[in-house]
């Protein structure tokens, strides 16, 4: 299956109901300023084997499997979403050209506590609601034969580690809201190079409201973070109209 159908994009925009269009979409509501990402929706994780990670995240920690589908417009790709809780996923990625084997220190840590390459997965920690689910989840974890460390108690959370399919590097946590006021270190602020006022804008980051007129795509600053692609392509992508990438990619179920 190619992933990108320019035809069934086209047959989508002209069939019955609402064709959900950007402009049909946008209402011309202003959030508020201080909008800002409220959750992760999907933490993405390559893998080479979707069948052991579906049965790991669902035999051993209870998460549903909720979609199985090829990955949309990328050839020879698919993807396995497992539900943490609904609108939150863990999204499998599975490429005949990832890589099978961890580099030690460089794609994976091997542990909560060891080093990895900058920007790459360090851990990941799952959430609880409740001190006994955190038992729970130790036992249920525990019952499949797998090892786990803790609970330890980190004052603003409690966690439980262990490791998954693939040398993934897990925590389950049950936690509270951070108290700023306790929890910023002055020492280690000054290690990062943070001072006092700088820091005041960190916790306080300034509002956006949105123009009347979208904002234009700015030209390519290599100084600043950019996807990275052979640089035509990016030029390709970034010079698309926005209603032009909206139908770029399959989006309906693979199942009617
Ligand atoms: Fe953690």
């Amino acid at each position: 299956m190619t992933a990108i159908d320019t035809q069934h994009a086209l047959d989508r925009t002209t069939d019955e109901g609402s064709p959900r269009r950007p402009e049909d979409l946008d209402t011309g509501a202003v959030p508020a300023p201080d909008l800002h990402p409220g959750g992760v929706n999907h933490l993405a994780l390559a893998t080479c084997d979707m069948k052991a990670q579906l049965e790991f995240w669902g035999d051993v920690l209870g998460c549903p499997t909720k979609g199985l589908f090829w990955m949309h417009g990328v050839e020879d790709t698919f993807h396995g979403f497992v539900e943490l809780s609904p609108g939150c996923w863990l999204s499998f990625v599975q490429s005949p050209a990832n890589p099978p084997e961890p580099v030690w220190g460089v794609s994976h840590a091997g542990n909560a506590a060891s080093p990895v390459t900058a920007g790459a997965m360090q851990h990941v920690a799952v959430d609880v609601g409740s001190f006994d689910e955190l038992l729970t989840m130790r036992d249920r974890i525990r019952s499949r034969g797998i090892q786990v460390m803790g609970p330890i108690d980190h004052g603003f959370c409690q966690s439980i580690y262990f490791a998954g399919p693939e040398n993934l590097s897990l925590e389950v946590c049950f936690g509270e809201a951070l108290d700023e006021s306790r929890w910023i270190d002055p020492e280690v602020r000054d290690l990062c190079g943070i001072d006092a006022e700088q820091m005041e804008r960190l916790k306080h980051p300034a509002g956006f409201t949105r123009p009347d007129d979208p904002v234009a795509q700015p030209e390519l600053d290599e100084s600043k973070p950019s996807m990275r692609y052979p640089r035509p392509v990016l030029d390709a992508i970034m010079s698309t109209p926005d209603a032009e990438m909206w139908d770029r990619v399959e989006n309906t179920p693979p199942v009617p």
